[in-house]
């Protein structure tokens, strides 16, 4: 394969630039070209691609959100625009392409891969929700920003002895509340794959109160089938503590990403170029057991993601 494209999809994770980095390095030291399409989807129909080179990727491996820019296209839905978009990879030449992105992304680069494009997935999300991976990029970074919160809110919780319920992000996935929540040493961690029980709730804010703990933090994900202003009022009425909602929001998608996700970026762009070298049929890379794998792209979109219950059940016991 001589000629290979990028593109970055769907809500932007810190570590994107890494991966792309990557991707543009490795390509350019297997001496092919490198493409970089802007705009995702989006920027691929309407031919937003230029060539990248060794200098196009300076300076962005520390930066969060993405230099190619990033969009949700409505139209790539649709086989007409999906044919589009394989005639305007013709046309540029380009033979294999690499998206950076999570599940709708992976989704939509099936539906290329179905029209004949050798199409590499590296899975660049926050929200951790992709079965055939451990890990996704940004997800470690989003933890510990949302680390940091806590410790904040701690404070100001602690001050006024007041309960503070805090919605993450995360979609259909309870895992940044999970890591967050445990790391964080939550009271209380609700995710979607879970049950909520107000009454449980309700009894270890009112456990905590009895035990002189100033502060009760409660971390919801936001896949959890209940508005979180919702959530918080029930909560105050039926405990008759203080309780504040703190909704952080896209923060948790900004910033630099950490060690972990920028290694985990190199790794995984570096992994999806080779595959494509080696001539291999379209794939999803990933990380298992701490060792970078890949698996095919239909596959790897199949797979239902394990709930870490053993994590839960910590988390808990230890609150
Ligand atoms: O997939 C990343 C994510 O931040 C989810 O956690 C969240 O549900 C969604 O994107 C928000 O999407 P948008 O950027 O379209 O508001």
């Amino acid at each position: 394969m001589k000629r290979i494209g990028v593109l970055t999809s769907g809500g932007d994770a810190p570590g994107m630039n890494a991966a792309l980095r990557a991707i543009v390095r490795t390509g350019l030291s297997l001496e092919m070209e490198v493409y970089g399409i802007r705009h995702g989807f989006e920027g691929l129909l309407e031919g937003e691609i230029q060539e990248m080179k060794w200098s196009s990727v300076g300076e962005i491996l520390h930066r969060g959100g993405t230099i190619l820019r990033t969009a949700r296209s409505k139209r790539f839905h649709e086989e007409k625009w999906q044919k589009h978009a394989v005639n305007i990879l013709n046309t540029f030449g380009i033979e294999g392409l690499v998206i950076i992105g999570g599940n709708g992304s992976f989704t939509g680069g099936l539906k290329l891969a179905e029209q004949g494009v050798t199409v590499m997935g590296v899975p660049g999300t926050i929200d951790n929700d992709l079965g055939y991976t451990d890990f996704t990029i940004g997800f470690d970074t989003a933890v510990n920003t949302v680390l940091d919160l806590i410790s904040n809110i701690r404070d100001t919780s602690s001050s006024h002895e007041r309960a503070t319920v805090i919605e993450v992000m995360g979609r259909h996935c309870g895992d940044i509340a999970l890591h967050a929540g445990l790391a964080g040493g939550a009271d209380v961690i609700l995710v979607p794959e879970r049950p909520v029980d107000f009454n449980a709730i309700c009894k270890e804010m009112l456990r905590g109160k009895h035990a002189g703990k100033g502060h009760n933090l409660i971390i919801k994900a936001e896949g959890v089938d209940i508005p979180t202003q919702e959530l918080t009022q029930k909560l105050e009425e039926m405990t008759g503590i203080d309780t504040r909602a703190v909704v952080p929001g896209y923060i948790q998608r900004g910033g630099s990403p950490s060690q972990r996700d920028r290694v985990l970026a190199s790794l995984m762009g570096s992994k999806a170029v080779q595959l494509l070298y080696d001539d291999m049929p379209s794939r999803a890379v990933g990380i298992s057991s701490g060792k970078i794998i890949s698996c095919d792209l239909k596959e790897a979109l199949e797979m239902e993601r394990d709930f870490a219950q053993n994590m839960y059940d910590l988390a808990v016991l230890l609150s």
